[in-house]
């Protein structure tokens, strides 16, 4: 026992020498390393009389794994010393860390809300964990109705622990929600997350970002919507773009269209829209034959895609930064 507190004293001191990762690399070995100088004691211990052996070998494994801490304590000793000792000159010139830049989703999104702001729309936020009586049903979507299958859905919650719950398939509840609190003139957007079940392709994606207008007014028509769904498409891609509505079909608004404009020699959908329809107005607590509106919904990524010339739904999340890098500095 004598012996062992002899080797670990020397071993302590030969460690408090190591000045550097590597010496303490091999101190390591010379010490605990399979032909150590403590690993040889530990093997010998066998050859000890029976009634010395039992204290003997757990005085050396102790012995082990203290000097196994105090190695490592003394790694990081000089692993944080040498930190210090690197000085920091203050009167140096400032480095730009490499921040971030703006996702072009997010670019986009800011761009719409600015537009839609600047016609006088209020921006306000939902839910992205939604009641299914709000995704669908007091849109005029009961279950069992063949408008279900227009939205895959992710379900997340329901039967046995209380009303059924889904990721909102679409930004329409927020026109239930909104007119649930506001009184008319009503003029808001809402951005925001919407997520679909669905097989992913250049496309489509599971998860997509859209805005939801809404209007509602004493004596408003179609051609609001169009004065106001072709102003807004002038702002964003210039006065000479060609516009065309055509007939759609989404429960909650009657009459129904979508609009496109001319890309590249194509016609793009960029939106699906209608005047609200009245019994949703009537659902609100107004008197329909009084108020009137018009609501939009539109994929904020298939503008991106135009705006930017993304051929690919997909390159937008997957975080690849050699996608993402093209965007710095943009606005
Ligand atoms: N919510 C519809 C969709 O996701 C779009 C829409 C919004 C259509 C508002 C009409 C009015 O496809």
């Amino acid at each position: 026992m004598d012996d062992l507190e002899a080797l670990e004293a020397e071993a302590r001191a030969s460690l408090a020498e190591a000045g550097d990762e590597a010496a303490v690399d091999a101190w390591r070995v010379a010490w605990l390393g399979r032909r150590g100088r403590l690993t040889t004691v530990l093997r010998g211990v066998r050859d000890l009389p029976p009634e010395v052996r039992p204290r003997v070998g757990a005085g050396a494994n102790r012995l082990k794994a203290a000097l196994e801490d105090a190695g490592d304590e003394h790694r990081t000793r000089l692993l944080a010393s040498a930190a210090d000792a690197e000085s920091i000159d203050v009167s140096l010139p400032g480095r730009n860390p490499p921040l971030g830049s703006l996702h072009p989703i997010t670019l986009t999104r800011r761009l719409l809300e600015r537009t839609f702001r600047d016609m006088g729309f209020d921006v306000v936020e939902g839910p992205d964990v939604e009641l299914e009586e709000y995704n669908f049903d007091r849109l005029r979507i009961p279950a069992g109705h063949p408008a279900r299958d227009m939205w895959d859905t992710i379900w997340v919650a329901g039967d046995d622990d209380g009303p059924r719950q889904l990721l909102r398939t679409h930004t329409s509840p927020m026109q239930i929600r909104y007119l649930e609190r506001r009184e008319p003139p009503i003029r808001v957007i809402v951005p925001g997350a919407c997520y679909r079940y669905e097989a992913t392709d250049a496309t489509h994606e599971w998860m997509l970002t859209q805005i939801e207008g809404l209007v509602i007014d004493e004596n408003l028509s179609f051609a609001h919507l169009k004065g106001t769904l072709e102003a807004f498409v002038r702002r964003m891609f210039g006065a000479d773009i060609e516009t065309r509505f055509r007939c759609d079909y989404f429960p909650f608004v009657e009459p129904g269209a979508e609009l496109g404009v001319r890309w590249q020699g194509d016609w793009l959908e960029v939106l699906g829209c209608g005047m609200v329809h009245p019994e949703i107005i009537e659902d609100a607590g107004l008197d329909p034959e009084r108020y009137t509106g018009f609501a939009f919904g539109m994929g904020v990524e298939r503008v991106a895609m135009l705006r930017y010339g993304v051929r690919d739904i997909r390159h937008f999340y997957r975080n690849d930064v050699r996608f993402l890098r093209q965007f710095e500095g943009r606005r």
